[in-house]
C-alpha cells in the first residue's frame, strides 16, 4: 500500500512576500505533499483565494464564519503533520504570542497540539518591525513554547530599506520542509 502523503498546513499573513509563499506551495504540491492553506484577511489583499485554491486544489480557510466550514479551525489542526506560517507578519506573530484567536490563523494556532506536532514561523517584515522589542519578545515567547522560528533573509526590503526581515527564499523554505520529512524531489 502506498504511504500516506505528508500533510502540510500552510498559513499566510499579510505581507508583500505572499507571492513567494505561492511559489513554495507550488513546489510542495509538485513534490507530492498534501497542502491545505489558511490565510488572514490581509493575506488575501496580496494573493487571491483563486491562486491558493488553484495551487492546492483545496478551498482556502480564510473566513471563520463561512457556512459549512465552521469546524475548519479544529479539523485542519487535527489533519496536518506540520504547520508553516509563511510569511509571518509582525501583527500575526504578536497576536499568536498573545493567544488571540479571532482569525483563521489564530484559531488554528490555539487548536494545534504544539507538544506533538511542529509549528514553524517564517517571519517577513520591515527591519524596524523585526527588531521592535514587542516583536522580539513575541518571537522569544513563541520559541519558548516550542515554535520553530526560521531565519530571515537579509537584503533589499519592499520598503526600500536594506536589512534583516526578508522572508526566507522559497527554495530554502521548501528545502527545510523536505529535510524535515526526509523527502527528496524526484
Ligand atoms: C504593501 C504592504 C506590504 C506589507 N508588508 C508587510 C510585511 O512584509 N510584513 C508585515 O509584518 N506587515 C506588512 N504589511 C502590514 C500588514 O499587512 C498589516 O499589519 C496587516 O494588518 C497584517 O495583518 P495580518 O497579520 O492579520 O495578516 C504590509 C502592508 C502593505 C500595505
Amino acid at each position: 500500500m502506498a504511504a500516506q502523503p505528508n500533510r502540510i498546513l500552510f498559513l499566510l499573513s499579510g505581507s508583500i512576500s505572499c507571492y513567494k509563499a505561492c511559489f513554495a506551495i507550488s513546489k510542495l504540491v509538485q513534490a507530492g505533499f498534501e497542502v491545505r492553506t489558511a490565510a488572514t484577511p490581509a493575506a488575501l489583499q496580496f494573493v487571491g483565494n483563486a491562486t491558493l485554491e488553484g495551487l492546492t486544489t483545496k478551498a482556502v480557510f480564510s473566513d471563520l464564519w463561512k457556512a459549512g466550514e465552521a469546524m475548519d479551525h479544529i479539523d485542519l489542526a487535527r489533519w496536518a503533520d506540520l504547520a508553516v506560517l509563511a510569511p509571518g507578519t509582525a501583527n500575526t506573530i504578536n497576536r499568536l504570542a498573545a493567544g488571540l484567536a479571532d482569525d483563521p490563523v489564530g484559531t488554528l494556532f490555539l487548536a494545534w497540539e504544539l507538544q506533538k506536532k511542529p509549528w514553524w514561523i517564517a517571519p517577513a517584515m520591515n527591519t524596524q518591525m523585526f527588531k521592535h522589542p514587542i516583536t522580539r519578545a513575541s518571537l522569544d515567547k513563541l520559541a519558548g513554547l516550542g515554535v520553530r522560528i526560521l531565519p530571515t533573509g537579509t537584503g533589499q526590503l519592499a520598503c526600500g530599506e536594506t536589512g534583516e526581515g526578508r522572508l526566507l527564499e522559497p527554495e530554502q523554505l521548501v528545502n527545510e520542509i523536505l529535510a524535515h520529512f526526509g523527502t527528496k524531489i524526484a
